[in-house]
């Protein structure tokens, strides 16, 4: 069986990588977070050891630094602040040897800096306390608790998830509990609710159930992983996680992808405008996690630089409110793109550079549906273009980014006259895009008035007749994968522009392919593994998937755009500390030519409670995949390389669709 994939039209396929169900998901509507929050909080730098004198010297830097001038707004006080025992009355109290003049005072100050005062509490009986002293949590006490931080004058609650899971005894941290963490966060829902005051509401589950799912409805925020640690590889790992949910953000609800770690002195400077950039234009809140300022330290000015950067500081604050989203990766070769719309009509792009030293990387502007863009702002390395078509490059840092908002843009596809060459009647086009090699793109020529009889027209020199009166013409168009194809026009009458569109695709779902070894095929609840109903799983070293297909009658040998459809719900949640990446491995070999894939998680449902554990929710990677020749090609789907990873099973395969 095999079927056409009529979807698909250009930038459209790349332009959405994770098939998303159109829903309307609910929010909380408290009117607040209209833009992701942002700010300062004790927890990276000074764990759960915070006090007064340290929140009123970050407090006061916030404003002296000039952040809060550019919107960091609330100082939080993470874990640390209270006893291990409620008041005689019950209430919550904060600890008199860290926080002498107590929280009222504290809010005070911290309001008369103009800024809002964030407080920390946990949805379990003892909040999370890494090395200090037992202190009591929220669960239970949700309506009394919220109102106490009222009484401080709170204007943002984090609210945790340590000693929570009745069932087992309220360990200090449990991955897998048998109740959704939701029912206790709504009861801190509905308390803060009751209250005369707006308070900001940061879910802190860290991811545990899907809270995307779940969270917009309860909270303003909501963490999707566990804690960002001090290391660099955990970039890599919260944005795997991030993948397949970007779309559950918009105003009053965002993913939270943790605190910052940009002033800690972890990260090298490229790294940290990495994070930066990242952090910015998924519209995760914005939140500092360094000492800005104490009795031993001070922010370094070029980690000062990253965090007050205008222009990234407007791609989170943008009024659109669209979180940008994964869209493609380059396994072997090391790289990655993101993007997202902003207001007036602009693109954000990131593109990552995954290796270990410097180079030159170049953005086709197709992965990202643009053609051409009147401007180029590049904001690392300080420089804007004009009207650049089809591809940019510049040089990256080991592990940076060049960060790119792009303005004035056309359609990926469109290529306009002003943008070519004109010798007697021969117009040639350069930099014309193709996402692979085909004879059977589609191109229209648009002529800007109707043509007055017929008359030839030849492409790249290919010979057609004109019908009399036609404005337009559409022809096949053969282009190789390449951003810098040239096509040459000859008529008496000059092209105005053209429009190019992808070539056919075809969809060979995993059920037609024969299965070798270990693999398996399992059978998936009703509506998923769409759009199969089925996948394979058990990709080993010595277990695939095979499939001969055999290519249109007319095919061009060469690389071709395939996509893969994948499952993968390997969340790095007790792995995140050490070696857990939220990615799998996957070999696709085309005639004997091998190519490595490291998909991101595809999961957006909940691991722990919904049909298939998220493992059978579907993504999408798009790869360009070298060995096709024409008639028939032999394709093996599997993990050959799965010896040298973590994990010797790749990634589950539903199909792959091949755009011939
Ligand atoms: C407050 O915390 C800082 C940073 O950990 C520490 O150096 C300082 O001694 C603490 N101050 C008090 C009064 O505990
Ligand atoms: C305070 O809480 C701890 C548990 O964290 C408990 O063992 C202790 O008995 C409590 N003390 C009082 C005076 O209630
Ligand atoms: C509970 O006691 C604390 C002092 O221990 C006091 O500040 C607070 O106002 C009391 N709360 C109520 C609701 O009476
Ligand atoms: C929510 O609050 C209600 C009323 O206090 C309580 O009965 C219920 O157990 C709470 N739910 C959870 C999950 O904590
Ligand atoms: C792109 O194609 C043009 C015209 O064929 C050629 O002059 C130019 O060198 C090519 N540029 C690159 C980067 O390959
Ligand atoms: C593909 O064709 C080759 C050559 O005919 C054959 O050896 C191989 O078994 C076929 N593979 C599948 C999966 O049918
Ligand atoms: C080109 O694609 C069309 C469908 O759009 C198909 O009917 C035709 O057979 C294809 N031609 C070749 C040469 O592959
Ligand atoms: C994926 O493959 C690379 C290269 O072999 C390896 O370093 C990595 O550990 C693998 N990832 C997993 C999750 O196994």
């Amino acid at each position: 069986m095999s079927f056409s994939w009529a979807l698909l039209a250009l930038g459209g396929f790349l332009s959405s990588v994770y098939a998303a169900p159109a829903e309307l998901t609910r929010r909380l509507d408290n009117g607040l977070a209209i833009t992701p929050p942002m700010g300062w909080n004790s927890y990276n730098h000074y764990s759960c050891s915070p006090n007064q004198s340290v929140i009123h010297s970050n407090a006061q830097a916030l404003v002296d630094l000039g952040l809060k001038d550019r919107g960091y707004s609330f100082a939080t006080v993470d874990c640390g602040w209270t006893l291990p025992n409620r008041t005689a009355n019950g209430s919550l109290t904060w600890n008199p040897a860290r926080f002498p003049d107590g929280y009222f005072a504290l809010g005070d100050f911290i309001h008369s800096l103009g800024l809002g005062f964030g407080v920390y509490s946990d949805a379990g009986i003892q909040m999370c306390m890494t090395g200090e002293p037992a202190q009591v949590g929220g669960l239970f006490h949700e309506k009394q608790d919220a109102e106490t931080f009222a009484s401080w004058g709170a204007d943002l609650l984090k609210y945790d998830d340590c000693y929570s899971e009745a069932a087992t005894g309220y360990p200090n941290t449990d991955y897998a509990p048998v109740v959704s963490p939701s029912g206790r966060y709504a009861n801190m829902t509905a308390a803060l609710a009751s209250l005369s005051r707006p308070i900001v509401f940061q879910i802190c589950d860290w991811g545990v159930d899907f809270p995307s799912a779940w969270a917009p409805a309860l909270g303003n925020t909501w963490r999707i992983t566990n804690d960002i640690i001090p290391a660099y590889r955990t970039i890599p790992r919260i944005l795997n996680q991030a993948a397949p949910q970007t779309d559950f953000a918009g105003p009053g609800r965002w993913l939270d992808l943790d605190m910052l770690e940009v002033g800690n002195n972890i990260f090298t400077i490229p790294e940290e405008q990495t994070h930066f950039s990242l952090w910015a234009i998924l519209k995760s809140p914005l939140v500092i996690g360094a000492a800005l300022k104490d009795t031993y330290t001070s922010i370094s000015q070029s980690s000062l630089d990253i965090l007050l950067n205008e222009n990234v500081i407007g791609y989170n604050q943008d009024s659109l409110g669209v979180a940008a989203s994964f869209k493609r990766r380059w396994t072997e070769e090391g790289y990655e793109v993101w993007s997202g719309p902003l207001s007036g009509g602009r693109t954000v792009v990131a593109l990552i550079n995954l290796e270990d030293s410097a180079r030159e990387l170049t953005l086709n502007f197709p992965d990202v549906g643009v053609q051409k863009a009147a401007s180029v702002k590049d904001i690392w390395n300080g420089v804007t273009s004009t009207n650049t078509l089809t591809s940019y490059t510049a040089a990256v840092q080991a592990h940076g980014t060049i960060l790119l908002e792009l303005g004035g843009t056309t359609a990926a596809g469109t290529y306009s006259a002003s943008d070519a060459t004109t010798s007697g009647q021969t117009t040639t086009f350069t930099k014309i895009y193709g996402s692979t090699t085909s004879n059977n793109y589609s191109l229209t020529i648009h002529f800007s008035s109707a043509i007055e009889g017929t008359s030839t027209i030849q492409i790249n020199s290919t010979p057609y007749t004109l019908p009399a009166g036609s404005s337009t013409f559409t022809a096949p168009l053969s282009i190789s994968e390449a951003n810098n194809n040239t096509l040459t026009i000859t008529s008496s009458t000059t092209p105005s522009s053209l429009t190019i569109s992808e070539p056919p695709s075809t969809f060979y779902p995993s059920t037609s392919f024969s299965l070798s070894g270990s693999s398996s095929r399992t059978s998936c609840s009703a509506g998923l593994c769409t759009p199969v109903g089925s996948k394979i799983g058990y990709l080993t070293p010595t277990g695939s998937a095979s499939l001969n297909l055999t290519s249109p009658s007319t095919s061009l040998a060469g690389p071709k755009f395939v996509n893969i459809y994948f499952c993968n719900n390997d969340i790095a949640l007790s792995t995140s500390w050490t070696t857990g990446t939220n990615t799998r491995n996957m070999t696709v070999s085309v005639n004997g030519v091998t190519q490595r894939m490291e998909v991101p998680l595809s999961g957006r449902s909940s691991e722990l409670f919904s049909p298939g554990l998220g493992w059978e929710d579907t993504g999408v990677f798009g790869v360009l995949v070298d060995g096709f020749k024409e008639g028939v090609n032999e394709v093996v789907v599997g993990n050959a390389y799965g010896n040298e990873g973590l994990v010797s099973y790749g990634a589950d395969f539903v199909g792959l669709e091949v755009l011939w």
